[in-house]
């Protein structure tokens, strides 16, 4: 195995060596539309109270309707959702946008594998990007399908 070198590049391409699954962070906007952002930092972490942490880039749209107290929606996508989680990244826009309904306040795609209902609880910066703590409201999974894996592109774990 080669020496590390801190770049960016190496920095990213080692993080790629870690498998994750694939989330849309959603909130609704003054104007009243839903805005998505497709993220694999996901992390559950803690039950006593139930806290989610996600990680956004500073420059990221997501980042300027983020505060203490917005309801935000996490859909985990199932292994169909290859073309919406593109879509949230801006990668490629999907012709019909996913349809979003509201749990306890929190938008979450109506066809996710899995979904958090969750009220944006701390707001930590961290380098470029901020980490965000939520508490959990509500959630639901679909077992019955299979969750979309994101590793050096997407996977299928069948
Ligand atoms: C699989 C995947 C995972 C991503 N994970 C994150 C993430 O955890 N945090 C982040 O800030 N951006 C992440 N991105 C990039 C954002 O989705 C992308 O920059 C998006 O266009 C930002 O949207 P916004 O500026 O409209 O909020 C990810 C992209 C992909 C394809």
């Amino acid at each position: 195995m080669k020496e590390s070198t801190l770049d960016a590049k190496r920095l990213r391409q080692v993080a790629g060596c870690f498998p994750t699954g694939v989330t849309v962070l959603s909130v609704h906007t003054p104007d009243g539309s839903v805005h998505g952002m497709t993220a694999s930092s996901f992390l559950s972490v803690s039950l006593t109270p139930p806290l989610v942490l996600f990680s956004v880039m500073n420059e990221n749209q997501l980042n300027s309707y983020l505060e203490v107290g917005a309801k935000l929606g996490i859909s985990i996508l199932n292994e169909n959702m290859e073309g919406v989680s593109n879509h949230f990244a801006k990668i490629a826009l999907l012709e019909e946008a996913p349809v979003f309904v509201d749990r306890n306040e929190a938008p979450v795609l109506e066809e996710a594998h899995a979904w958090y209902a969750t009220t944006v609880e701390q707001l930590i910066p961290a380098g470029d990007h901020v980490l965000v703590l939520c508490r959990v409201e509500a959630l639901d999974a679909n077992l019955a399908d299979n969750p979309l894996v994101y590793y050096q592109g997407y996977k299928n774990i069948k």
